[in-house]
């Protein structure tokens, strides 16, 4: 069976989302090539701006098999999914499952259950849409009013990163050590590559704190990048 894995919305550590003529083009390339799409979809329901695009499965229903996470619209803890496929692959994931670890905890299932049954999912997703909306903003706005020099971004549509490039080939793992001693955490590029390419991206998480926090955090992000004598003798300050 061959298979073709994609994040198609607000790709994590990106941000990017494929267009409707990419998943149209994509879903046709499925049907004429006979292969199975993996449309890992933990994100799509985390849009702030922008009209929703069809997911892979609702183009293709007989060759995609999707997935979608509760940890990212929940609770991160939870770290509980789901699958929509055709009946026959169902069946073959539940003894896959079985043979993994039995089940996911039945407690937790429980739980997910009746957050669903009580009709709080569309209340809860409507209240975590403006809130990551407005740290987006928050997080773009800052990047630009303090950053626009010394790196480059597209502001997704939705998600929780925002993936940026340093205008110069410096290595953010030097930067993310100084970071840290000044209390502010991102992921550095490299951790996103097989042989650690594009050393000088970072993925910048914006949903999880709010916009002061946001603003003061890449405020203190910009005055290490635009002042390297500062980068240096934070990073040997922790060193020892
Ligand atoms: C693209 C993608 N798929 C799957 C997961 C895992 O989801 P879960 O929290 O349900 O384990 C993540 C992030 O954690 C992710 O970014």
């Amino acid at each position: 069976m061959r298979c073709f894995y994609t994040v198609t919305d607000f790709q994590n550590p990106t941000g990017a989302s494929y267009s409707l003529e990419r998943r149209k083009g994509l879903t046709a390339l499925a049907e004429r090539y006979n292969f199975w799409i993996l449309e890992d979809a933990p994100y799509s329901a985390l849009r702030y701006s922008g009209d929703p695009l069809p997911s892979l499965q609702s183009l293709l229903p007989e060759r995609v098999i999707h997935f979608g996470s509760f940890s990212k619209i929940i609770a991160p803890a939870l770290r509980m999914g789901w699958i929509s496929a055709p009946r026959e692959v169902i069946k073959v994931v539940e003894k896959l499952k079985q043979a993994a670890d039995l089940h996911s905890s039945g407690y937790d299932q429980q739980l997910v259950l009746s957050f669903l049954q009580s009709g709080a999912l569309e209340p809860h997703l409507e209240q975590i849409r403006s809130a990551y909306g407005e740290r987006l903003e928050a997080m773009a706005t800052a990047l630009t009013r303090n950053l626009s020099d010394s790196l480059h971004f597209t502001k997704p549509r939705g998600g929780m990163f925002i993936w940026a490039t340093l205008t110069s080939n410096e290595s953010t793992l030097e930067l993310f050590r100084a970071a840290v001693a000044e209390g502010v955490a991102f992921v550095p590029g490299e951790a996103f590559y097989v042989n650690g390419e594009s050393d000088n991206s970072m993925r910048l998480n914006f949903s999880n704190s709010s916009s002061a926090m946001i603003e003061e955090g890449v405020r203190r992000l910009a005055t290490l990048i635009n002042d390297s004598s500062r980068r240096e003798t934070t990073a040997s300050a922790l060193a020892y």
